[in-house]
């Protein structure tokens, strides 16, 4: 297959791109499609087969279920159990990086929700998404568009590393404005729990809430199916470092030797093959992925990683950064 690459900005009809990236999604085929937090790999969330389409072409075990992407709080109503309380949030996160488990209603493939009695809902803070889910007429089921276990891509290019040739349109919009993907909560109980950090802090949702959000670690384990998995790492080895640590004399490090990367808010510490440096947390989270991948491709041996604090979206970066130093099974 040709993957068709559409830059948005550089076509003269716009128009005429997404009526074609609806039609495609209508017909049950792949749109690769930007949104706020990472690119996402995108079909008729109506469609089994379509669905089908993306477990095969990421990778991706068929116990992990896929978020749905709507348009408006209207849209989520058509698929997922919305109460007052719940739409509360929606009124207050939407669009934006909120992720929120609900009970699904009957219609929706089980394929998209592995089966659960849940759906998870969000709607993209982002025109060209929400553009083409309207364009769709259908709400759009998206993982992140990258093959299962590897960093989350953040622009097109990485986007067409891991799908080129296996989708039939990428749009493209330019690097996504987080970098991480959205917060995750379970919103089917009286509380809210969280099953997965992102763009959305905690502390901001309890503020809102007046109330706290549940993190309990073994909850985390039972209740996100994807959790359990191994995710975003990169071909070579991540070791982990505290904020502010002086140095790590890990094996991989070791064996790097000047062959080693660095990235992090402090200064490398000591001298390195390559280093980035972040000056803001968010910035961080931009570069995260994109560093990985960067670093990959610039032929390190490893990369050794300086954890943020672990409050506000540093929560999420550590999230990830865990997950991607996780030893290969
Ligand atoms: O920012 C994002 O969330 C991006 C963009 C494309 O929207 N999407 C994304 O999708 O990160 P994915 O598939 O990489 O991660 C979805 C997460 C997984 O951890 C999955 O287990 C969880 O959401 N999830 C999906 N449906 C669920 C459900 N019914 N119950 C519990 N967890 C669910
Ligand atoms: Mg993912």
């Amino acid at each position: 297959m040709i993957t068709r690459v559409v830059r948005i900005g550089a076509v003269e009809d716009p128009e005429s791109a997404f009526a074609d990236a609806g039609r495609i999604l209508r017909d049950g085929g792949l749109v690769v499609f930007p949104t706020e937090t990472v690119y996402g790999l995108g079909a008729d969330a109506t469609n089994a087969e379509a669905v089908e389409g993306i477990y095969r072409c990421k990778g991706r075990p068929s116990d992990n279920p896929l978020i749905v992407h709507v348009a408006s709080v209207e849209q989520a109503g058509t698929i997922a159990l919305v109460t007052p309380e719940t739409r509360k949030l929606m009124e207050r996160f939407w669009p934006g990086p909120l992720t929120l488990v609900l009970p699904v209603l009957p219609g929706v493939p089980s394929i998209v929700t592995a089966g659960l009695p849940t759906v998870a809902v969000r709607m993209p803070d982002h025109e060209v998404a929400l553009r083409l889910i309207r364009a769709a007429g259908k709400p759009v089921a998206a993982p992140s568009a990258n093959r299962s276990t590897r960093p989350s891509p953040t622009d097109a290019q990485a986007v067409l590393e891991d799908m080129d040739g296996l989708v039939e349109m990428v749009i493209d919009a330019g690097p996504a404005a987080l970098g991480v993907e959205s917060t995750v909560v379970d919103a089917t109980g009286p509380g809210l729990v969280l099953l997965r950090p992102g763009g959305v802090p905690v502390e901001i949702m309890e503020e809102f809430l007046g109330e706290a959000v549940a993190t309990d670690a073994s909850a985390l384990e039972k209740r996100s199916p994807g959790t359990r998995h191994r995710h975003y790492a990169p071909s070579i080895p991540v070791v982990l470092m505290d904020p502010g640590e002086l140095w790590k004399n890990e094996p991989a490090i070791l064996e790097a030797g000047e062959m080693l990367a660095y990235m992090g808010m402090a200064d490398p510490p000591g001298p390195v093959y390559s280093a980035v440096t972040f000056r803001s947390v968010e910035e961080y989270g931009r570069g995260l992925f994109q560093t990985l991948r960067l670093f990959e491709r610039s032929g390190a041996k490893a990369v050794l990683a300086e954890l943020p604090g672990e409050t506000g979206l540093g929560r999420a970066i550590a999230d990830r950064l865990r997950r991607a130093s996780e030893k290969r099974r």
